[in-house]
């Protein structure tokens, strides 16, 4: 499997909507097939059209605050030795994390779809808290899909869509997280999309919405490309992108503009959700090995039992909290071009510990599984290699979760 230099990577799928040949594809029933043809026509249309563009970057810097901050940690960096520790506080986007993005690109399509109603999935919740206030924004009705479990272990998040005006549907099948969520989103798209729009809020799901959600995550990545030339003049040699992984909306959008850089220079590393320590349950099918299988619409990596069913996961972070991934990171697994890892519940907490310890930072529990990574290696590199977290979401929305497991 080849990555090409020269065309995005959103777009080196085959004319079936698969990536190299067998990740992504639109599994869809037939009553989705015009609507996903109709939304997949005006997309292609819109990201070629200047006014658009105008459009999104003027919100992107308007309302979401573009660009957020890249800074060294200077204090971990002293504290562990070895590589630069850096971090680009994607955080800093209004709402707290990167998932407004997507939101935002999402609720400018419904616009121009003329839709009036929009329904998307959260795990975290950060993806509903943002769908609400970009729906809030641009005058849509919003609906959200939560698993049960995930509405417990997410108030904060859920205080903040109520507050936007969206209806949040729990979901009660299944694991009660953010699988079932996506179901329970899409099963109600099937007999609403006359009226409404569906923001998948991750890079997964049938082709078109990995594709608009890759397309606007990249901000992350473009924002990043000229922080980085201004802060050492020219891409420094050695540098190591870490990203959580659970869809892979954030990693994607933090890597995608340096795609054709070599990975000597650049290394790509997602850190999967490996579950609690003692536990044989996890959420890092790019980790720990998994087969094919189709979730949501499209094939991918998958964590299923030996006759195909879908099998549950278990991660502190609700973010992470996915048995699937996106087909963009399956291809790029398969590529070679990414190497996926995992960090456990209670490494990502100490990770916390220790990034709180001695940064004005407050990572969520998803990119403390980055933090984990960057821990492990920086002592082991040298000074010249520059590691980059992105830290793509606030804790704030953990803070029952630290409090019961951290006492803080
Ligand atoms: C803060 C944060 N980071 C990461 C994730 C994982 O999703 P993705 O891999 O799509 O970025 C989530 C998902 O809800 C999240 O809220």
């Amino acid at each position: 499997m080849k990555i090409k230099k020269d065309i995005p990577l959103i777009d080196q799928h085959d004319k079936n909507g698969f990536w190299g040949g067998k990740f992504g594809g639109n599994f869809i029933p037939e009553t989705l097939k015009k609507p996903v043809e109709d939304l997949t026509v005006l997309f292609e249309k819109l990201r070629r059209d200047k006014k658009f563009i105008k459009e999104r970057d003027y919100y992107f810097k308007n309302w979401v605050g573009s660009p957020t901050s890249f800074v060294k940690l200077e204090n971990l960096t002293k504290s562990l030795g070895g590589a630069q520790i850096w971090t680009k506080i994607v955080s800093e986007a209004n709402g707290g994390a990167h998932k407004i993005y997507n939101a935002t690109v999402h609720c400018l399509i419904a616009k121009r779809a003329g839709k009036k109603y929009i329904v998307g999935d959260t795990g975290a919740g950060y993806a509903g808290k943002m769908l609400s206030m970009a729906a809030k924004k641009f005058g849509l009705k919003c609906k959200i899909f939560m698993g049960a479990k995930d509405i417990k272990r997410q108030k904060p998040n859920c205080d903040a869509m109520k507050k936007n005006g969206a209806e949040i549907v729990p979901v009660y099948t299944g694991s009660q997280t953010l699988v079932d969520a996506v179901s329970e989103c899409m099963r109600y798209w099937v007999s609403n999309c006359d009226t409404t729009h569906m923001c998948v809020g991750s890079t997964v799901g049938p082709n078109i919405f990995v594709k608009i959600c890759g397309w606007s995550t990249s901000q992350i990545s473009r924002e990043l490309f000229i922080q980085i030339k201004k802060e050492f003049g020219s891409i420094p040699k050695k540098i190591k992108l870490l990203n959580c992984v659970g869809g892979g909306s954030s990693s994607f959008g933090f890597w995608n503009e340096f795609m054709h850089y070599n990975k000597k220079q650049i290394e790509f590393v997602g850190v999967e959700a490996g579950g609690p320590k003692q536990s044989k349950k996890h959420a890092a099918p790019l980790t720990y090995g998994s087969k094919i299988g189709i979730l949501h619409g499209a094939s991918q990596y998958v964590i299923m039992s030996p006759e195909g069913q879908i099998e549950e996961t278990e991660s502190i972070s609700a973010g992470l909290d996915y048995p699937g991934v996106s087909p963009l990171h399956c291809f790029l697994k398969d590529a070679k071009r990414a190497r996926y890892t995992a960090a456990t519940d209670e490494e990502a907490l100490s990770a916390y510990m220790l990034v709180t310890k001695f940064e004005n930072l407050n990572p969520s529990l998803e990119p403390s599984h980055a933090f984990a990574e960057a821990i492990k290696l920086a002592p082991k590199l040298s000074k010249d290699t520059v590691i980059i977290v992105n830290s793509c979401g606030d804790a704030h929305k953990d803070k029952d979760i630290l409090k019961q497991r951290l006492g803080i």
